[in-house]
């Protein structure tokens, strides 16, 4: 990837970049819908990643070219108000994090940026994060600061999110692309964004299932439900969903946003016995918690599809009493995680391209993967 990524750059810009920086992907192994709510998250990084190479301009322009995209470029310029650009709407993650760089008072060079990633489109797994990441830590290294605080990074790529991508996002992604460790996960708490790292047990496998059906269009339904979530705080008079320790009677709240406070109640509760769990390599106690929460999910939170509760109870099947598996992400498609033992892998992973196909008919990508660690210079 590394060697694509000069190329592309040396193609487009006709010269070498300056600095490379990186960041990964994520998946999340318990803890939905909790983050926007102030509770309790544990993702991991994974290995699938996006690059950005970049170099100084002495002008106040940002160039983009965006190799998995066939080199579509754009530009924009940092000198008047950054928007928005509904005709390259890839490069609205570039844009608004020069935008909450600049307000977070870098002095901001222009830049060339080529950017090359190997993340699977649509699987949910975070590669808006990740490019939010990488081009926010390469903008503020050609600023001098190569140590810019990771979790302002984070917050920074959070912001374009919000203002400039539509979706009202909580931290976990951005934070866990800028902080992850290698070979943990990470739980955090996304009030005070305390991250614990929970060192996974050697002989644990992490395995992804894209079941194919992308992630698209669902930013209405996710900020509808976090409108849901913040109702329901309201009614109980707590500043977040977090601050209740057990979910209330309902009281006359409306049943959907009560279904949507359960869900968000017993999630914090089961992410934080998760952790323990996987700390103490208790795989059985997780593959409890992680039905658990895909059966809140899909009851209580109503995101889950049927073909992913399907996929999701086929991996239940095969790894038994040994793990667990759970839809992962936003939800509407995308990406199942698994926890199994290292050893089972091949049996599970030929159970699940026996037993599930996508929506085009063909095997789904299976990933099995090692917990990366956070944004980076290379
Ligand atoms: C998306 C959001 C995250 C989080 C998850 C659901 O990935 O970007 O902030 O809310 O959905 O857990």
């Amino acid at each position: 990837m590394i060697d694509a990524l000069h190329q592309l750059f040396r193609e487009r810009f006709g010269a070498a970049p300056a600095l490379l920086a990186r960041a990964p992907g994520r998946v999340n192994l318990i803890g939905e819908h909790t983050d926007y709510n102030d509770g309790f998250v544990l993702p991991c990084a994974i290995s699938r990643q996006t690059m950005v190479a970049a170099r100084r301009r002495d002008d106040r322009q940002v160039r983009i070219v965006a190799g998995d995209l066939g080199g579509a470029t754009t530009t924009f310029s940092l000198a008047g108000p950054i928007t928005p650009d509904s005709a390259a709407p890839w490069s609205n993650y570039v844009r608004g994090v020069a935008d909450g760089l600049l307000e977070a008072g870098l002095e901001l060079s222009g830049a060339d940026l080529a950017i090359i990633g190997d993340m699977p489109q649509g699987a949910g797994l975070s590669s808006s994060a990740a490019l939010e990441n990488a081009a926010g830590l390469a903008l503020a290294a050609l600023a001098g600061q190569p140590d810019f605080d990771r979790s302002r990074l984070a917050l920074i790529g959070q912001r374009a999110e919000h203002r400039f991508a539509g979706c009202q996002c909580g931290i976990m992604d951005q934070l866990v692309s800028a902080r992850a460790i290698a070979g943990a996960a990470l739980l955090i708490d996304c009030r005070s964004l305390d991250c614990t790292p929970v060192t996974l047990p050697a002989d644990l496998a992490v395995m992804i299932v894209h079941s194919g059906i992308e992630r698209g269009l669902v930013d209405g339904e996710y900020n509808l439900r976090r409108q849901q979530c913040e109702a329901a705080a309201q009614h109980f008079g707590v500043a977040a969903l977090r601050d209740l320790a057990e979910l209330p009677a309902a009281g006359g709240l409306d049943p959907v946003a009560y279904a949507r406070a359960r869900h968000v109640v017993g999630e914090n509760t089961r992410t934080l016995a998760a952790a323990q769990a996987l700390a103490a390599g208790d795989l059985a106690r997780l593959g409890v918690l992680m039905a658990e929460s895909h059966a809140a999910m899909r009851d209580d939170f109503e995101i889950t599809l049927p073909a992913i509760d399907g996929l999701v109870a086929l991996l239940q099947d095969a790894i038994g009493s040994a793990g667990g598996a759970r839809m992962t992400g936003g939800g509407f498609g995308g990406a199942v995680v698994a926890l199994l033992p290292a050893e089972q892998v091949e049996r599970v992973r030929a159970a699940v391209l026996a037993g599930y196909r996508t929506p085009a008919g063909g095997p789904p990508l299976v990933m099995v993967e090692t917990p990366a660690a956070g944004a980076s210079l290379i």
